[in-house]
Formats: C-alpha cells, sequence, structure tokens
C-alpha cells in the first residue's frame, strides 16, 4: 500500500499538471473516460440547472470540474463582489457574474495557465465585462484585506496541502459580514474508526481526484472556527457509493483490503459548506457589550 505524498509543492505539481492534462484534451469530468475529477460524474446540467445555464454557450458549460453548486448556498445579490477559488474553466464565476449584475466584481483564482487561458477565452466568448481571472495559490490570495463579499469554491479546497492557510487567507479577503459558500468532497465520519491507518487509507486514494487530501466535517469546522469564521455550517449534499469512487480511477482505492474498502461506502461525501466573517470585530464587540452594560447600568441605578 502507498503512503500518501506529504511534500506540498509536489502536490501542487501533480494537480496543476492532472488538471492542465485535463482541460487541453477537452475532457471534464463529465465527459468521456469520467476518471479523476472531483468526485466524478455530475452533469453541469443537474448541478446548475438548464435555466441558469441556457445563455451560455455549450463549449463554456462543459468545462466543468465540480462536485456541487455553490452558487446555489452563495445566494449572491446585485453589486457584490466575488472571488472563486480554484475557478478552472470558469463556469461558475461566469454564472456569478449575471447574479452580481454590472454594479458587481467576480474574480477567478487558479494556479493552472491552461485553465486560466480557458476561462478567459470563456469570458470573451460570454462578453462578461465583470470579471478578471488571476493566477495564483489559495493559499497566498492576491487581493487585498476585507475586499470580497462573497467567496465560493467548487471542489478545490481539498485538493490544496494546507487547508488552515486556505481558511485564514479566506477570511482575511472578505469584508467583514463576508460569506464563504463552499461545495468540497469532505469525509463523513471519524477516520480513526476505518480497519486501516488514515495514511493507508489516504495513500490509496487519488488526490487529484479530489479524495486524498478531503477533510473530516469535524476538521473543517474546526479549520473554520480557528481562522474566525461563524456561522458554520456543513451539510452533505451527496455520498458516494464505493462503485462511484473505484470509477475515480486506477490509483484509487489501491491495494486497500476489502474490508477496508467497504467501510468507506457512504463516508466520501460532497458538502456544501457556509460559513461568515463576524460583522463586528471582537474588540468592537467587547466594547459594543461594554457600552450596553453601562447604559443598563445607568438605567437601572437611577
Ligand atoms: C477540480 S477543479 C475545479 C474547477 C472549478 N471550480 C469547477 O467547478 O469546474 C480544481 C481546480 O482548482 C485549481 N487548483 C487546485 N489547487 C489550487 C491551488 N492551490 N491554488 C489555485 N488553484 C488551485 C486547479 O488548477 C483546477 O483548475
Amino acid at each position: 500500500m502507498s503512503q500518501p505524498t506529504t511534500d506540498s509543492e509536489a502536490i501542487k505539481a501533480a494537480v496543476q499538471a492532472h488538471y492542465g492534462a485535463r482541460i487541453q484534451s477537452g475532457s471534464s469530468c463529465c465527459g468521456s473516460g469520467g476518471s479523476s475529477c472531483c468526485g466524478g460524474e455530475p452533469t453541469e446540467l443537474t448541478l446548475y440547472g438548464a435555466e441558469a445555464l441556457a445563455l451560455l454557450p455549450t463549449d463554456v458549460v462543459t468545462t466543468s470540474y465540480g462536485c456541487g453548486n455553490s452558487l446555489a448556498l452563495a445566494a449572491l445579490q446585485p453589486g457584490e463582489s466575488v472571488l472563486d477559488l480554484g475557478s478552472g474553466g470558469g463556469l461558475e464565476v461566469l454564472l456569478a457574474a449575471r447574479q452580481v449584475g454590472p454594479s458587481g466584481y467576480v474574480y477567478g483564482l487558479d494556479m493552472t495557465d491552461a485553465m486560466l487561458e480557458v476561462a478567459r477565452r470563456n469570458a470573451e466568448k460570454t462578453g462578461a465585462s465583470n470579471v478578471a481571472f488571476l493566477k495564483g495559490d489559495i493559499e497566498s490570495i492576491p487581493l487585498p484585506d476585507q475586499s470580497i463579499d462573497v467567496i465560493i469554491s467548487n471542489c478545490v479546497i481539498n485538493l490544496a496541502p494546507d487547508k488552515g492557510q486556505v481558511l485564514q487567507d479566506a477570511f482575511r479577503v472578505l469584508k467583514p459580514g463576508g460569506r464563504f459558500a463552499v461545495s468540497d468532497i469532505v469525509f463523513d465520519g471519524d477516520l480513526h474508526e476505518l480497519p486501516v491507518s488514515e495514511d493507508e487509507l489516504r495513500g490509496a486514494l487519488s488526490w487529484a481526484a479530489c479524495f486524498a487530501g478531503a477533510l473530516t466535517m469535524a476538521n473543517y469546522h474546526q479549520l473554520l472556527e480557528a481562522a474566525g469564521f461563524e456561522q458554520i455550517g456543513l451539510e452533505v449534499t451527496r455520498r458516494y457509493t464505493l462503485g462511484e469512487l473505484r470509477a475515480e480511477g486506477s490509483e484509487l482505492l489501491n491495494g486497500l483490503p476489502a474490508e477496508a474498502a467497504q467501510a468507506l461506502e457512504g463516508r466520501v461525501t460532497s458538502c456544501a459548506i457556509s460559513a461568515r466573517r463576524p460583522a463586528y470585530e471582537q474588540g468592537v464587540q467587547q466594547a459594543c457589550a461594554a457600552r450596553l452594560f453601562y447604559i443598563d447600568y445607568i438605567d437601572t441605578s437611577q
């Protein structure tokens, strides 16, 4: 059984090579082969609905590698500024751009040149003028502090070696009160209950297919909280069967004892993850609480 790769630069290079090759070969998760995308299978149509996609050219719609619909969670409003972490071919950026309208703005951030090229071409095809695609690492977002209303992301954070750093940087760029609305692959339950070690389990899964690097629900919650987020929610939107996990490429489940593979059934999920940066920072909250206490005290002591 192989051990999971822990070298973060090697992971990023492998992810970049994988998604660069996918977009250059013209295959989306839902295209032929169906191997090694984020969870595979769900089509753009089932994720976003015919109405939302009707206004986009077909070749734009099919450059999708997601495992959920972060836009449904985001409930974007006209005028909002949005950042898509790991924007891929740009589908969610372009859908978001329509929702926020001309007074809003949407950034897509991705580290893979071939993805950025396709995303920029897709933006041109749709005539979107309120979008920009930036090259960079989601662990170090190239945007100023408190500049974004909503962060969206679809099946990307699991691919980052340092997820705590991603969530801290997401918090940094959000405005106070800003929303985090993400779809991601997440393990449901405690991995220590499985009949193999966590290292063996992760070593048998594919990183690029979004499984080997996935957090547990409890870890995700902890890291969001540690970054400063509140109103945290994780909701399972899909559970992968063993057959679906196996369909995701030859390295997946490679060498895992049958009993351990069986125990994975239903534990690998797509989740809708929501959180919010507090509208007031802690110091301000404390000052407000102290002032209310003082007013109350004056009132009752007279
Ligand atoms: C599974 S695809 C999802 C793309 C897109 N969100 C979608 O739904 O189609 C993952 C994307 O995240 C990008 N990515 C992965 N890790 C990244 C990182 N650390 N920084 C920036 N982009 C990253 C990849 O280049 C790829 O385009």
